[in-house]
């Protein structure tokens, strides 16, 4: 299933906040590098300027507006709507000079900025205009990108966001490339939406909420992740035996793990049987920062003796 996602263009990590995204948008990004693949890892993130929590989790060391390379076939960008616009009004303007001075208007700066569709405009203009980028022997410089979406909404955003844009200006430069910019978020040839939850009821009922969302919007959902699984040690028999230990005994601290595994199994069975995609299940990991990053990684890359790895069986 991984190596299907290798061959995108781009990769957006979705999920609620806290579910994992920026990390396993991390692990995704080393797993694919690992594997021969040349990966730019890019955050998309509200704000420009502060540290890089992505950053920090592949130890990329000065990550900024500027793709920076990280390590062999890993390489790191902040994605920011400014860049974006400046690309779109170098393309649009005769001078790259003009463009530059277009930007130092302030009434110009202010009106791209204030709208958040224009912002994300910016944002998508930049994703788009880095994976066009060719080598001279005609290759792409970013055959794949791995998108750290910061909420939800952005996925959505984005891919409401050309009809919006569409609506107001329908032809043009701009209406072209929104046009181009939606052609590649819906092809299921070149993007792939992975939503990730939790195992609990809630992440899992606004993860199914999103799936159909992304439907509508034609975006292309090809994976779930079900992130932190707890690691369940029981067979049905020990299960069965606990279970007539606790009701003899009485109230015990056991029986909350318990309750948590059993809550943890049901949200997945749920997840698995409405999703409509491949789920991947990931191990809750006693790891943090980067070491959690090259964990998960290594979870992404089955090998026979990977136990951690398991393509979710429920
Ligand atoms: N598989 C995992 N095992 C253990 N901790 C995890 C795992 N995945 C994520 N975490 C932890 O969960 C927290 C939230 O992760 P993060 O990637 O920042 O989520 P998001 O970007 O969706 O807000 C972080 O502290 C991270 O270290
Ligand atoms: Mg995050």
């Amino acid at each position: 299933m991984l190596e299907a996602l290798w061959d995108k263009r781009a990769l957006l990590v979705s999920g609620k906040g806290g579910v994992g995204k920026t990390t396993l948008a991390a692990a995704l990004a080393l797993a694919a590098s690992r594997a021969g693949h040349t990966v730019l890892l890019a955050e998309l993130s509200p704000e420009e300027d502060g540290p890089s929590p992505l950053a920090a989790l592949v130890g990329a060391r000065g990550a900024g507006l500027r793709v920076t390379r990280v390590r062999p076939r890993l390489h790191f960008v902040r994605l920011s709507a400014s860049e974006g616009h400046r690309s779109f009004l170098e393309k649009g303007l005769p001078a790259r000079w003009l463009a530059e001075a277009a930007l130092r208007t302030r009434a110009l700066r202010r009106f791209l900025e204030a709208g958040p569709a224009l912002r994300e405009m910016g944002l998508m203009y930049q994703l788009l205009t880095l994976l066009r980028r060719t080598r001279p022997d005609g290759r792409f410089v970013h055959p794949l990108a791995v998108v750290d979406l910061p909420s939800t909404g952005h996925a959505l955003a984005l891919a409401s966001l050309p009809h919006h844009l569409l609506s107001l200006m329908p032809g043009g430069l701009i209406g072209r490339d929104v046009r181009e910019g939606l052609d590649f978020l819906q092809d299921p040839a070149r993007t792939a939406v992975v939503l990730t939850s939790l195992p609990e009821p809630l992440p899992i009922s606004e993860a199914l909420i999103v799936a159909s969302e992304l439907r509508r919007l034609a975006l292309p959902l090809s994976a779930g992740i079900l992130n932190r699984m707890p690691e369940d040690p029981f067979t049905p028999e020990s299960r069965a035996a606990l279970h007539r230990l606790l009701a003899a005994h009485g109230p015990h601290q056991g029986a909350l793990a318990l309750e948590r595994l059993e809550r943890a199994r049901t949200a997945a069975v749920r997840l698995r049987r409405e999703l409509c995609a491949p789920l991947l299940t990931l191990p809750e990991l006693p790891a943090t920062g980067l070491a959690l990053t090259e964990a998960l990684a290594g979870a992404f890359m089955p090998s026979p003796a990977d136990a951690l790895w398991h393509e979710a069986r429920l």
